[in-house]
């Protein structure tokens, strides 16, 4: 099981995480019985606690079916309707050649249209599966993309095989896109209306292109409804360590988390990360900025200012215990690099030692840093991560004092957008 190590903020918290302890345990309770604000939107944690089997089976079902029939899976949503099936896919997948097909590409999560102009020429001769997924079904980057790749896809295939060729995931009842499917008798999977696009992952919307991709995802699932039931029986756990930790050194005044990884395919799970927390938290002038880095690469771009700029940042460091690498630093007929005293030690132990010497350098600059254990990676590993992270930023959330499950401040560039670009109603 994934293990939180706080020791390393000893320094900065000279009474550890005391003095937040009861506060969050009142705010693990809240969460639990859905009696704080946002309370409505606790699915996430219904569905581990209670999984739909039926539910599950579809799901194996059409990914197994995309995945018989596709050279290409597009995948077109935006946030939460895209960043945890992106985290996963590039934690699972190998850095190089590619798994037995579909190959997943994503679109409608920005408004590039060279993008879809090259999207679309580099469809072309391929076997075509669409998933589109967007729970309002009226996201402007979406539902732009995906006017673009049904035409494409009826001009390709003929109407009646391009609708058997899209699956589209959204709001049960309401919105454009539940409309538009229903017309056109898509397989459609829902969101349901209790679950946030950022809580999304382990729904349709991330379990589709996950197993379509070939990845288990009910080892993904069961990881994370493992992880809910033990913080169930378990209340001092390290997502409360996590929270308290967070708020103690928010109301220090570090106004900045950096989420690190020094393993490049864990980076998208910090991508994923920055929308949970920056969208659960960030409100009412309140909550931590999150970013995401990539070590050791960011150490020689950003490591100079996490080293001695403003001291105003904190650190999570998410570290797998074991990487699954096996490459040794290579012997040389010649010493000339002066590299001879790594020959033998494999890349692990020496991104180790990156990480325990940056670990301990940061600290004493003056940034409290933390460090998230995983075992290794693998799909059960990544759901008791999702839920971890899920868990620990509701904790945070009311121990902030804010709604963790709202996002109303995402509205004001809309109005703003829609106005400029003269859509009807707009002002
Ligand atoms: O977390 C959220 O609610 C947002 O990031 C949404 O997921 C994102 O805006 C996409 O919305 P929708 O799925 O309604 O198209």
């Amino acid at each position: 099981m994934l293990t939180l190590d706080t020791s390393t903020l000893s320094t900065f918290l000279p009474d550890g995480l005391a003095p937040a302890h009861e506060a969050a345990l009142a705010a693990q309770q809240t969460l639990r019985d859905g009696s704080g604000r946002g309370g409505d939107a606790l699915g996430w944690r219904r569905m581990l606690l209670a999984p739909d089997r039926d539910l599950m089976e579809r799901l194996v079902d059409v990914s197994s079916d995309i995945r018989a029939n596709a050279d290409v899976l597009v995948c077109i949503g935006i946030g939460g309707s895209y960043l945890g099936a992106q985290a996963v896919l590039d934690a699972l997948n190998p850095y190089f050649g590619q798994r037995a097909a579909p190959k997943i590409v994503f679109a409608g999560h920005q408004m590039s249209g060279r993008y879809l102009d090259e999207l679309l020429a580099s469809l072309e001769g391929q076997s075509v599966y669409v998933n589109v997924i967007s729970k309002s079904g009226t996201t402007l980057e979406p539902a732009l993309a995906f006017r673009a790749l049904r035409t494409w896809m009826a001009e390709t295939y003929g109407p009646e095989e391009a609708r058997k060729r899209i699956v589209a995931t959204t709001d049960p009842k309401g919105g454009a896109l539940r409309t538009l499917a229903t017309d056109e008798g898509y397989t459609t999977f829902e969101i349901p209306p209790d679950v946030g696009g950022r809580f999304s992952v382990l729904t349709p919307v991330g379990l589709i292109p996950i197993g379509a991709a070939g990845h288990d995802i009910q080892a993904l699932f069961r990881g994370a409804a493992d992880l809910c039931r033990t913080y169930e029986s378990q209340p001092e756990n390290a997502a409360v360590d996590y929270a308290s930790a967070r708020y103690l050194l928010d109301q220090k005044g570090y106004a900045t988390e950096l989420l690190a990884v020094f393993e490049p395919r864990l980076k998208s799970i910090g991508a994923w990360w920055q929308q949970l927390y920056g969208e659960s938290e960030g409100k009412e002038h309140k909550g931590l900025f999150p970013v995401s880095v990539q070590y050791s690469t960011d150490l020689h771009s950003l490591g100079q200012y996490v080293q001695e700029g403003q001291r105003n940042l904190i650190e999570t460091f998410l570290m797998l215990k074991d990487d699954g690498g096996s490459f040794q630093a290579p012997a040389a007929s010649d010493n000339l690099d002066g590299l001879d005293y790594l020959v033998g030690k494999t890349f692990t132990e020496i991104n180790r030692k990156a990480y325990e010497g940056t670990l301990g350098a940061h600290v004493d600059g003056g940034v409290p840093a933390m460090t998230l254990w995983l075992d290794k990676l693998n799909a059960t590993t990544l759901g008791e991560a999702v839920y971890f992270f899920e868990h620990a930023v509701g904790v945070s959330g009311y121990l902030l004092g804010v709604n963790p499950f709202d996002q109303p401040g995402v509205e004001a560039y809309k109005q703003r957008m829609f106005s400029l670009l003269g859509k009807p109603g707009a002002n």
